[in-house]
């Protein structure tokens, strides 16, 4: 453990978590999926994308904040739903908390190891997530628990595929942890005592179930009994996606677009939001960066629902890249789950810090007042970077 927790990059939160974690609990949160093209591609996109700043005439004092879904946030950031943070005693209340003392949403996966209630007595700007699983009574039940639990807007994730193994091989999740599997478990645990100490410290350890998922008589089941449940369940239709909509009643978000015909079809669903996103790169490799599919998607639909993107997000500059190519936020999965496992809540305010100064640094670089007047003028785009999947070109893409 470095002597000082606090870190100055998402890099070196990474880092921290790659060294601190048994290699199959930092394996869980690395992710991505075959050859990680995906995953990777995120990322590397953001970097082929430039800043062209001003030189004079900044402005002093710089507004950051704005609305999701009708809920107000410190900077256009939120904690996207992701369902491994039992790498952590605390997981998603941890990052509630974080969230909350840092002004931003938190997303909640319903794969998440902590109760909603638990999570929205921690941040009260709490917005649900659900998979297409189980029958519709149930999914009803699930939604009028979020509901009750003062969940703020749902979140549809459709876009979960199974999974098609790894080329650096995937981590081995037990289905429950008990005296075997610990004993089993125990060369790969063992040299990482600063991890362990975190769980005994609490006297727990790490919780493999889903308490959002529970039954109609209380019971929990397991990761994987979910995993099952979602497995069985048919895909959803788009008529299935307007039910849910309807159901839901409040804001609505469909997490998971890529194409601009799918786009058009969520406006036509009713949803208010959409998340451009491929799920982190865990879902069908080679789908192309987010970034690079956002703004034929947000010049199709961002005049009549909120456009907000994900994947790929470790800094306060690529923030600030979306919201100039026409994302109204970004929500960000690895970068604070690596946080939590660096320095628990801690690092995942330190990962919030991290983002916010570097997004105010480019709000104030390129003369801008606040993040509502970045616009495709403050970039450097290399020709062919835009990609416009499911649709005509756009007018003015230079794809085109
Ligand atoms: C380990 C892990 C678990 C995830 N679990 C979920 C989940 O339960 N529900 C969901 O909607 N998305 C889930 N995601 C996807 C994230 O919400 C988000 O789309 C993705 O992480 C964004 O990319 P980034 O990690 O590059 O920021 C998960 C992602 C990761 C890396």
């Amino acid at each position: 453990m470095p002597r000082n927790p606090w870190f100055e990059t998402v890099a070196e939160a990474q880092r921290r978590a790659k060294k601190r974690l048994p290699y199959m609990v930092y394996g869980a949160l690395l992710a991505g999926s075959e050859r990680g093209r995906t995953a990777h591609g995120n990322t590397a996109a953001f970097a082929e994308l430039g800043f062209a700043p001003h030189v004079a005439g900044h402005h002093a004092n710089r507004d950051l904040s704005t609305t999701v879904l009708g809920v107000e946030t410190s900077m256009p950031v939120l904690i996207s739903p992701t369902g491994v943070q039992a790498v952590d005693p605390d997981g998603e209340v941890a990052v509630a908390r974080a969230a909350a003392n840092r002004g931003v949403i938190m997303g909640l996966s319903s794969f998440a190891s902590k109760p909603i209630e638990e999570v929205a007595a921690a941040n009260p700007n709490v917005f649900f997530q659900m998979y297409w699983s189980g029958d519709r009574d149930t999914m009803v039940r699930r939604m009028d628990r979020a509901r009750a639990a003062g969940a703020k807007a749902l979140i549809a994730t459709l876009d979960w595929s199974f999974s098609n193994g790894r080329d650096w091989g995937s981590p081995v999740i037990p289905e429950r942890i008990d005296l075997k599997t610990a004993v089993k478990l125990a060369p790969g645990v063992l040299p990482h005592p600063g991890w362990l100490w975190r769980f005994a410290k609490t006297k727990r350890i790490p919780d493999l179930t889903a308490p959002n998922l529970a039954s109609a008589d209380g019971s929990v089941p397991t990761f994987f009994g979910a995993y099952g449940e979602w497995m069985q369940t048919p895909p959803p239709t788009w008529e299935d996606v307007a039910w849910l909509r309807k159901e839901w009643g409040g804001p609505f978000m469909l997490k998971g677009v890529t194409r601009v015909d799918d786009a058009r079809k969520a406006v036509d669903a009713g949803v208010t939001a959409i998340s451009v996103s491929n799920h982190g790169g865990n879902n069908l490799d080679t789908t192309p960066a987010t970034i690079r599919v956002l703004p034929s998607i947000a010049e199709a639909v961002g005049d009549q629902v909120e456009v907000l993107l994900d994947g790929g997000i470790r800094r306060g500059g690529d923030v600030a890249k979306a919201l100039a190519l026409g994302a109204r936020a970004v929500l960000i999965g690895r970068a604070y789950l690596w946080g939590l496992a660096a320095n628990g809540q801690a690092g995942v305010e330190n990962v919030l810090d991290i983002l916010r100064g570097g997004l105010d640094s480019a709000v104030l670089g390129l003369g801008r007042a606040g993040v509502h007047e970045l616009s495709a003028d403050d970039l450097v785009v290399p020709p062919g970077f835009r990609l416009t999947l499911g649709g005509s070109d756009a007018p003015g893409d230079p794809a085109s």
